[in-house]
Protein backbone atom coordinates (compact mmCIF):
# COMPACT_ATOMS: atom_id res chain seq x y z
CA UNK A 1 0.00 0.00 0.00
CA UNK A 2 3.05 2.28 1.08
CA UNK A 3 4.93 1.76 -2.19
CA UNK A 4 1.57 2.09 -4.29
CA UNK A 5 1.06 5.23 -2.54
CA UNK A 6 4.80 6.54 -3.99
CA UNK A 7 4.57 5.15 -7.18
CA UNK A 8 1.64 7.48 -7.59
CA UNK A 9 3.39 10.71 -5.95
CA UNK A 10 5.92 10.55 -8.11
CA UNK A 11 3.66 10.25 -11.48
CA UNK A 12 2.39 13.10 -9.55
CA UNK A 13 5.67 15.09 -9.64
CA UNK A 14 6.77 13.93 -12.96
CA UNK A 15 3.55 15.71 -14.37
CA UNK A 16 3.76 18.81 -12.47
CA UNK A 17 7.06 19.16 -12.81
CA UNK A 18 7.16 19.05 -16.63
CA UNK A 19 7.81 22.05 -18.28
CA UNK A 20 8.28 23.11 -21.89
CA UNK A 21 11.71 24.09 -21.96
CA UNK A 22 13.76 26.07 -24.84
CA UNK A 23 17.18 25.88 -23.55
CA UNK A 24 19.26 22.77 -23.35
CA UNK A 25 23.15 22.03 -22.59
CA UNK A 26 24.24 21.63 -26.05
CA UNK A 27 26.83 19.62 -24.70
CA UNK A 28 24.87 16.51 -23.71
CA UNK A 29 23.69 13.47 -25.94
CA UNK A 30 21.14 11.15 -24.71
CA UNK A 31 22.77 7.94 -25.54
CA UNK A 32 20.59 6.44 -28.49
CA UNK A 33 19.97 3.45 -26.19
CA UNK A 34 18.19 6.09 -23.53
CA UNK A 35 16.27 7.79 -26.40
CA UNK A 36 14.82 3.80 -27.73
CA UNK A 37 13.62 2.98 -23.73
CA UNK A 38 11.76 6.21 -23.76
CA UNK A 39 10.01 5.83 -26.80
CA UNK A 40 9.42 2.55 -25.56
CA UNK A 41 7.34 3.63 -22.99
CA UNK A 42 5.75 6.14 -25.51
CA UNK A 43 4.45 3.72 -27.60
CA UNK A 44 2.67 2.47 -24.81
CA UNK A 45 -0.38 5.13 -25.52
CA UNK A 46 -3.42 4.01 -26.78
CA UNK A 47 -4.29 4.75 -30.09
CA UNK A 48 -7.89 4.01 -31.85
CA UNK A 49 -8.19 -0.24 -32.72
CA UNK A 50 -4.62 -0.18 -31.57
CA UNK A 51 -4.01 0.40 -34.97
CA UNK A 52 -0.52 2.45 -33.50
CA UNK A 53 -0.34 5.18 -36.51
CA UNK A 54 2.49 6.80 -34.92
CA UNK A 55 5.91 6.98 -36.83
CA UNK A 56 8.88 8.92 -35.45
CA UNK A 57 12.11 10.83 -36.93
CA UNK A 58 14.96 10.70 -34.43
CA UNK A 59 17.29 13.32 -35.45
CA UNK A 60 20.12 13.08 -33.76
CA UNK A 61 22.88 14.36 -36.20
CA UNK A 62 23.72 18.03 -36.45
CA UNK A 63 24.00 18.92 -39.67
CA UNK A 64 20.24 17.19 -40.22
CA UNK A 65 19.08 19.54 -37.20
CA UNK A 66 20.69 22.47 -38.88
CA UNK A 67 19.18 22.04 -41.89
CA UNK A 68 15.60 21.51 -39.52
CA UNK A 69 16.68 25.16 -37.93
CA UNK A 70 14.65 27.94 -40.63
CA UNK A 71 12.02 25.02 -41.01
CA UNK A 72 11.47 25.19 -37.30
CA UNK A 73 11.14 28.56 -37.49
CA UNK A 74 14.58 29.13 -36.11
CA UNK A 75 13.72 28.06 -32.72
CA UNK A 76 16.90 28.14 -30.74
CA UNK A 77 16.16 24.04 -29.37
CA UNK A 78 16.19 22.80 -32.69
CA UNK A 79 20.09 22.32 -32.81
CA UNK A 80 21.02 23.46 -28.86
CA UNK A 81 18.70 19.87 -27.41
CA UNK A 82 19.94 16.45 -27.96
CA UNK A 83 17.60 15.13 -30.22
CA UNK A 84 14.56 16.37 -32.18
CA UNK A 85 11.62 14.11 -33.00
CA UNK A 86 9.27 14.80 -35.71
CA UNK A 87 6.10 12.93 -34.76
CA UNK A 88 3.87 11.75 -37.87
CA UNK A 89 0.61 10.01 -38.24
CA UNK A 90 -0.16 7.11 -40.72
CA UNK A 91 -2.93 8.11 -42.72
CA UNK A 92 -3.37 4.10 -43.49
CA UNK A 93 -2.53 2.22 -40.47
CA UNK A 94 -4.94 -0.07 -41.08
CA UNK A 95 -2.52 -1.75 -43.47
CA UNK A 96 -1.01 -2.81 -40.69
CA UNK A 97 -4.39 -4.78 -38.96
CA UNK A 98 -3.20 -8.08 -40.33
CA UNK A 99 0.18 -7.92 -38.67
CA UNK A 100 -1.22 -6.18 -34.80
CA UNK A 101 -3.85 -8.67 -34.48
CA UNK A 102 -1.81 -11.29 -35.71
CA UNK A 103 1.33 -10.56 -33.46
CA UNK A 104 -1.63 -10.28 -30.49
CA UNK A 105 -2.92 -13.61 -31.06
CA UNK A 106 0.65 -15.11 -31.70
CA UNK A 107 1.60 -13.62 -27.67
CA UNK A 108 -2.16 -15.61 -26.75
CA UNK A 109 -3.90 -12.40 -26.08
CA UNK A 110 -6.87 -13.54 -27.92
CA UNK A 111 -7.63 -16.18 -30.51
CA UNK A 112 -7.08 -16.79 -33.71
CA UNK A 113 -10.28 -16.67 -35.16
CA UNK A 114 -11.17 -13.05 -33.35
CA UNK A 115 -8.11 -11.86 -34.23
CA UNK A 116 -8.54 -12.09 -37.56
CA UNK A 117 -12.45 -11.10 -37.56
CA UNK A 118 -10.78 -8.21 -35.62
CA UNK A 119 -8.38 -7.09 -38.17
CA UNK A 120 -10.31 -7.89 -41.32
CA UNK A 121 -13.33 -5.11 -39.66
CA UNK A 122 -10.18 -2.90 -39.01
CA UNK A 123 -9.27 -2.55 -42.14
CA UNK A 124 -12.78 -2.18 -43.98
CA UNK A 125 -13.95 0.01 -41.84
CA UNK A 126 -10.74 2.28 -41.51
CA UNK A 127 -10.10 2.16 -45.01
CA UNK A 128 -13.46 3.33 -46.09
CA UNK A 129 -13.22 6.60 -44.28
CA UNK A 130 -12.51 9.97 -46.23
CA UNK A 131 -9.08 10.88 -45.63
CA UNK A 132 -9.62 14.12 -43.13
CA UNK A 133 -11.24 11.34 -40.89
CA UNK A 134 -7.81 9.63 -40.88
CA UNK A 135 -5.91 12.63 -40.68
CA UNK A 136 -7.70 13.27 -37.41
CA UNK A 137 -7.29 10.20 -35.82
CA UNK A 138 -3.94 10.28 -36.85
CA UNK A 139 -3.67 13.39 -34.80
CA UNK A 140 -5.50 12.33 -31.61
CA UNK A 141 -3.38 9.27 -31.65
CA UNK A 142 -0.06 10.98 -32.43
CA UNK A 143 -0.93 13.74 -29.15
CA UNK A 144 -1.68 10.76 -27.58
CA UNK A 145 1.88 9.16 -27.81
CA UNK A 146 3.91 13.08 -27.73
CA UNK A 147 2.13 13.59 -24.28
CA UNK A 148 3.42 9.74 -23.19
CA UNK A 149 6.84 10.85 -24.45
CA UNK A 150 7.48 14.15 -22.80
CA UNK A 151 6.45 11.90 -19.42
CA UNK A 152 8.85 9.56 -20.01
CA UNK A 153 11.47 11.70 -20.83
CA UNK A 154 10.91 13.87 -18.06
CA UNK A 155 10.59 10.75 -15.73
CA UNK A 156 13.95 9.97 -16.45
CA UNK A 157 15.17 13.47 -16.06
CA UNK A 158 15.36 15.02 -19.33
CA UNK A 159 13.43 17.56 -20.45
CA UNK A 160 11.00 18.32 -23.49
CA UNK A 161 8.93 21.25 -25.34
CA UNK A 162 6.57 20.58 -27.97
CA UNK A 163 6.55 22.38 -31.13
CA UNK A 164 3.73 23.11 -33.60
CA UNK A 165 5.67 26.29 -34.87
CA UNK A 166 7.09 24.68 -38.13
CA UNK A 167 6.61 24.44 -41.79
CA UNK A 168 5.15 21.07 -42.19
CA UNK A 169 5.17 21.00 -45.90
CA UNK A 170 9.05 21.99 -45.27
CA UNK A 171 9.34 19.11 -43.01
CA UNK A 172 7.91 16.61 -45.43
CA UNK A 173 10.22 17.90 -48.28
CA UNK A 174 13.17 17.50 -46.27
CA UNK A 175 12.59 13.96 -45.12
CA UNK A 176 10.62 13.06 -48.61
CA UNK A 177 7.60 11.99 -46.46
CA UNK A 178 4.66 10.89 -48.77
CA UNK A 179 1.27 12.41 -48.54
CA UNK A 180 0.13 9.06 -46.31
CA UNK A 181 1.63 10.75 -43.43
CA UNK A 182 0.83 13.65 -41.56
CA UNK A 183 3.25 15.91 -39.79
CA UNK A 184 1.59 15.76 -35.51
CA UNK A 185 4.27 18.18 -33.75
CA UNK A 186 8.27 17.99 -33.14
CA UNK A 187 9.74 18.05 -29.64
CA UNK A 188 12.44 18.49 -28.50
CA UNK A 189 13.95 15.99 -25.88
CA UNK A 190 17.35 17.07 -24.28
CA UNK A 191 19.00 18.03 -20.88
CA UNK A 192 17.37 21.36 -19.54
CA UNK A 193 20.19 24.66 -19.70
CA UNK A 194 17.78 27.27 -17.77
CA UNK A 195 14.34 25.52 -16.23
CA UNK A 196 11.29 25.85 -18.03
CA UNK A 197 9.46 28.68 -17.02
CA UNK A 198 6.58 28.33 -14.53
CA UNK A 199 3.14 28.78 -16.62
CA UNK A 200 -0.34 28.91 -15.33
CA UNK A 201 -3.74 27.51 -16.14
CA UNK A 202 -7.20 28.49 -16.13
CA UNK A 203 -9.11 27.43 -13.09
CA UNK A 204 -10.74 24.26 -13.05
CA UNK A 205 -14.03 25.45 -12.62
CA UNK A 206 -13.53 27.22 -16.33
CA UNK A 207 -12.82 24.17 -17.93
CA UNK A 208 -15.30 21.55 -16.71
CA UNK A 209 -18.89 21.16 -17.08
CA UNK A 210 -20.66 18.41 -14.94
CA UNK A 211 -23.24 16.46 -16.41
CA UNK A 212 -24.00 19.29 -19.41
CA UNK A 213 -21.99 22.19 -21.37
CA UNK A 214 -23.16 25.57 -20.78
CA UNK A 215 -20.47 27.14 -22.50
C1 LIG B 1 0.80 21.56 -30.03
C2 LIG B 1 1.76 22.47 -29.33
C3 LIG B 1 2.59 23.27 -30.07
C4 LIG B 1 3.54 24.08 -29.44
N1 LIG B 1 4.43 24.78 -30.18
C5 LIG B 1 5.45 25.43 -29.58
C6 LIG B 1 6.50 25.98 -30.35
O1 LIG B 1 6.52 25.92 -31.58
N2 LIG B 1 7.50 26.60 -29.70
C7 LIG B 1 7.54 26.69 -28.34
O2 LIG B 1 8.50 27.26 -27.82
N3 LIG B 1 6.57 26.15 -27.57
C8 LIG B 1 5.53 25.51 -28.16
N4 LIG B 1 4.56 24.89 -27.41
C9 LIG B 1 4.67 24.91 -25.94
C10 LIG B 1 3.59 25.75 -25.26
O3 LIG B 1 3.89 27.10 -25.42
C11 LIG B 1 3.52 25.33 -23.79
O4 LIG B 1 3.15 23.98 -23.71
C12 LIG B 1 2.52 26.16 -23.00
O5 LIG B 1 2.91 27.51 -22.97
C13 LIG B 1 2.38 25.65 -21.56
O6 LIG B 1 3.64 25.61 -20.94
P1 LIG B 1 4.23 24.28 -20.31
O7 LIG B 1 4.37 23.28 -21.43
O8 LIG B 1 5.58 24.66 -19.77
O9 LIG B 1 3.29 23.80 -19.28
C14 LIG B 1 3.59 24.12 -28.02
C15 LIG B 1 2.70 23.32 -27.29
C16 LIG B 1 1.82 22.51 -27.93
C17 LIG B 1 0.93 21.61 -27.09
Amino acid sequence: MASELKVEQEFSKVIRERRSVRKYDSSWKIPDEEIKEILAEAILAPSSSNLQPWRFIVITDQEIKAKLLPIAHNQAQTTESSAMIAVLGDTEAYSNAETIYGQASAMGLMPEDVAATMAKRSREGYSSLPKEKLEDIALVDGGLVSMQLMLAAKARGYDTVPMGGYDAAALKELFQISDRYIPVMLIALGKAAVEGRATNRLPLEDVVHWNGFQA
